[in-house]
Formats: C-alpha cells, sequence, structure tokens
C-alpha cells in the first residue's frame, strides 16, 4: 500500500506512507484483507472467466468499463439449456399487425397506435455512450467489479434477488390478501384476466434514496405465471440497487426467473440467461437525464413482448430492442403470461418492521391526487391474444403497505389512464 503512495510523493513520503498505513489499517485500500484467500481466487478466476471474450473496452465518464464481448460468446450460452441456441437478431416484425392496430377501439377510447409509436422525441439515454461504441457483433457489457463480488454472499447468489417467501400479516391492507411477500414491498397496477404476450408503457425515471447496500428500489413493467411461491416472471425498468451495481445511480435493469427467485434468475447478464442483441444498450449502465422535483426530465418507454414465431421474450428500451429470453428457460410463461404489473418495488429486511425502512419508492413522494413530481406511468399497454396493443381493461392498484407506498390508478374521465406510486418509506404514517 504504501509503495503505491511513495511512487506519487517527491518530498513529503513519511506523509504519504502514514496515510497508506491508515488507509490499509481501515480497510479501505485493500478490501480482500478480511476475506478468505480461496473465495478471492475464485472471484479473480470468475472475472477472468468473463472477460475472456472482451474485444474492446470502453472507459466511461461515469466510472462504468464496458466491455464489448463477442456476441457469440455472451454468457447466456453458458445455461446448459442454451447450449445449441441459434441467436434471433432481430423480432418478427408483424407489419400488417402494425397497420390494422393503427386505430383502436378499447372501452369506448380511442388510442391512434400508429401515432404512438412516432412519439420517441425526447427518449433517456445512457451515460456510457459518450465514451465510445461497441463494434457490430459484438455486444457491451458493463463490466463487474471484483469489490462487488466479493461483497456478495457468494458468487452464485451476485446479481439475484431474495426468494419469495410469503408469511401472514396482522396488517389490515386494503380487503385482499393477508400474505406478504416477506422483506419487499410493491405498490403496483396490475391486471389480469388474459393471456397476455406483451406488456409496455412510459415511466418518468427517478433516483430514490436507498439507505443500505443491501436494498434495492426498483420501478418496472413485469409479467408473471404461476403461484406465487414459484412464479415466473421476466421484467425491465430502472433500478437503484447497490448491492449489484455498487453504487446509488440509476440504472437501466431486466430481471427474470422461473421459480420465485428461489434457485433461478438474475438482474441483467449476471447469470447465463438473457440473450443480447444490441450493441448499443448496455444493461445496468446508467441513465441520463433523471426527474428531479419540479423539473420533470423524459420517461423511459419498455415494451416486453413474445416474439410470434421464436416465443423468445424480447425487451425494448425507447425504439431499440436490448435482447431476448429464450423460451427455454421457462416452463408456463413461454406460452403466455397470467398477470401484467407496472410497479415500484422496495427490498429490505426492514419491511414491515419497526423502524422501517427509509428507501424510498418512485420519486419519493406519496401520491395525492396531483402529484407531478410522483413516480408515474402513462400509456400503459398490453397484447393479449388479440393483435393489438391494447389500455388494460381489467387492472387494479394495490400496495403491500399503503402507509408507505402509495398507488393511485386514474381512469375515469381520462382517454388514456395514468398510475401514480411511490413513497417515502419511514415516516411519521409508517408502518405506525
Ligand atoms: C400478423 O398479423 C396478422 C393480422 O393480425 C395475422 O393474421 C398474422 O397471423 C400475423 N402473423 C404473425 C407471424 O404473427
Ligand atoms: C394516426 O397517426 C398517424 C401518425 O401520426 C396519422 O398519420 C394518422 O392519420 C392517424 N390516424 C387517425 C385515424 O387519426
Ligand atoms: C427535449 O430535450 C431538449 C434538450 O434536452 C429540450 O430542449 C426540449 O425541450 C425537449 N423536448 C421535449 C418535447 O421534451
Ligand atoms: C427452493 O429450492 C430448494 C433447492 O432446490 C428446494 O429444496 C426448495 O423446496 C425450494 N423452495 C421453494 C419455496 O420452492
Ligand atoms: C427477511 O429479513 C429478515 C430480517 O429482518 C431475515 O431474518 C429473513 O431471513 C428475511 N427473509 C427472507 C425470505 O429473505
Amino acid at each position: 500500500m504504501g509503495k503505491v503512495f511513495c511512487l506519487y510523493s517527491t518530498g513529503s513520503i513519511v506523509v504519504y506512507v502514514i496515510l497508506g498505513l491508515i488507509v490499509t489499517a481501515y480497510g479501505f485500500g485493500n478490501p480482500s484483507s478480511s476475506i478468505p484467500k480461496q473465495k478471492v481466487l475464485e472471484v479473480e478466476r470468475k472475472l477472468k472467466q468473463l472477460r475472456r471474450h472482451s474485444l474492446k473496452t470502453i472507459q466511461s465518464e461515469d466510472g462504468d468499463i464496458i466491455d464489448c464481448v463477442d456476441i457469440r460468446k455472451q454468457p447466456a450460452f453458458d445455461h446448459p439449456a442454451l447450449k445449441d441456441h441459434k441467436i434471433q437478431m432481430a423480432p418478427t416484425r408483424n407489419v400488417s399487425r402494425e397497420r390494422t392496430a393503427s386505430v383502436k377501439r378499447t372501452k369506448s377510447k380511442m388510442v391512434n397506435l400508429s401515432a404512438e409509436e412516432s412519439t420517441f422525441i425526447n427518449v433517456t439515454s445512457q451515460v456510457w455512450q459518450k465514451s465510445g461504441r461497441c463494434p457490430q457483433g459484438t455486444i457491451p457489457i458493463r463490466r463487474i467489479r471484483k469489490k462487488q463480488l466479493l461483497k456478495a454472499h457468494s458468487i452464485e447468489d451476485y446479481g439475484r434477488k431474495k426468494p419469495s417467501i410469503f408469511h401472514q400479516t396482522a396488517q389490515l391492507n386494503r380487503d385482499l390478501d393477508s400474505f406478504v411477500r416477506e422483506n419487499y414491498s410493491k405498490a403496483m397496477l396490475f391486471a389480469v384476466g388474459f393471456r397476455y404476450l406483451g406488456a409496455k408503457a412510459d415511466f418518468l425515471v427517478f433516483n430514490p434514496y436507498v439507505e443500505t447496500e443491501d436494498e434495492y428500489s426498483t420501478t418496472q413493467v413485469a409479467l408473471f405465471n404461476g403461484g406465487s411461491y414459484d412464479h415466473e416472471c421476466v421484467e425491465a425498468g430502472w433500478a437503484v440497487n447497490p448491492g449489484v451495481y455498487g453504487d446509488k445511480t440509476t440504472r437501466l435493469f431486466v430481471y427474470w426467473t422461473a421459480d420465485g427467485s428461489n434457485t433461478t434468475g438474475c438482474f441483467d447478464l449476471t447469470c447465463p440467461g438473457f440473450v443480447q442483441t444490441s450493441n448499443e444498450i448496455a444493461l445496468g449502465a446508467a441513465i441520463s437525464p433523471i426527474s428531479l422535483p419540479g423539473d420533470l426530465g423524459p420517461s423511459m418507454t419498455i415494451y416486453i413482448y413474445k416474439d410470434p414465431v421464436t416465443s423468445n421474450w424480447w425487451v425494448q428500451y425507447g425504439e431499440k430492442d436490448i435482447g431476448y429470453w429464450p423460451p427455454e428457460l421457462f416452463q408456463d410463461i413461454r406460452y403466455n403470461a397470467e398477470s401484467v404489473e407496472w410497479a415500484g418495488e422496495v427490498y429490505s429486511t426492514r419491511v414491515g418492521q419497526i423502524p422501517h425502512t427509509k428507501t424510498q419508492m418512485g420519486s419519493g413522494m406519496y401520491p395525492d391526487g396531483t402529484c407531478f413530481d410522483c413516480g408515474t406511468f402513462t400509456r400503459m399497454r398490453v397484447h393479449d391474444n388479440s393483435p393489438f396493443l391494447k389500455i388494460p381493461e381489467f387492472a387494479d392498484a394495490y400496495t403491500d403497505e399503503y402507509r408507505c407506498y402509495g398507488a393511485e390508478f386514474m381512469s375515469d374521465y381520462l382517454d388514456d389512464p395514468i398510475f401514480h406510486y411511490g413513497g417515502p418509506g419511514m415516516s411519521w404514517t409508517c408502518p405506525l
């Protein structure tokens, strides 16, 4: 440690050596000092393995390193079910479908869907793109830092959600159910009643406060199938997740699981599963600009849909297709989804506890009717078994902890409904 500092010192060697010793003593300089050598070696081996197919490296101004990895050698193909997978480079576009869908009557509300397709005026972008591009035939992968992997419980745990364990609660939350998912709090608009083949929305991007390193706050579009314990899901949106990303920046994420996060699934490309095709969008990269109170930035648009030919679940961000989850990863959701959620989610071991976590959801503001700075979803759409994108007909708002995080669906007198959600976490009403 001291040696490194000495290289830069000319006159005040002593000061730098002492500084070096202090830094070492506090463990800042060498994070692996208290970690078993075995784990350090394992992590180093893993990182080397991840980087072996990198053809170009881009240093982003926000500190991220982006590896441009040969598309045919990406992490997905380490999945046993995807050994011989043939990459689908672009989704199947159904031109006739898009044309017939140009005007669709839903619940006596007219939506001009073809006008909607062409409204990517201002979209959020990714910070690293200012520093370079990945060549054709490669995909940008945000490099996982050694520090992050060492902090994870195990290499296998890194990038995963904690399993969904439900428990009965005494808390009377509306009349809905009295079972809550342990350590998770969600506020959502959900649609059920059809077999869904796709879901979409525009939503504002915020940077909610996240109190501790092992907590996170996300906002996403998600499709689900199956029972609560072993549900399958695909989701995409933005996240503040220091445990995965190493800081509290707002980042683009995708997530999947085939068993309620018990043993399968992960964020982004941190485990084999998601097949990326875009050489422009990096999963886990920082998004900009972010909305601030009184100064709302552009929304981001996420569209997740099942390819009618290959059954791959594609993710579209703005107008760019990022990639997909192949059907081989799943059981039932490979055919369709049973529900759609537009949701904010907080993970914390102090959800439902006193004191409650201060981790915010959405913008951190609680929706109260006229709420300009709240977490906001607009232009929510679903694909059911008709070939059109529709405004969801059977949608309801729900929140796990209504005293902490709100959910407000506004559909009366509106041509196109709006969903507000979010909240501050701990406050004088939360949890009580
Ligand atoms: C495309 O859309 C048309 C019209 O809805 C439908 O008849 C056809 O089956 C679709 N083709 C595919 C490949 O999904
Ligand atoms: C729908 O929007 C498109 C593109 O803006 C426009 O060309 C078309 O005339 C619109 N259709 C109707 C029925 O308003
Ligand atoms: C789009 O962004 C630019 C620059 O950030 C801004 O000047 C402009 O007003 C925005 N337009 C819309 C329609 O939001
Ligand atoms: C989670 O996975 C373990 C190991 O495969 C299994 O024993 C357990 O029953 C699973 N739990 C649930 C809730 O599915
Ligand atoms: C939830 O958090 C508590 C600590 O408050 C912890 O003991 C428990 O294992 C966690 N449950 C799950 C399913 O992770």
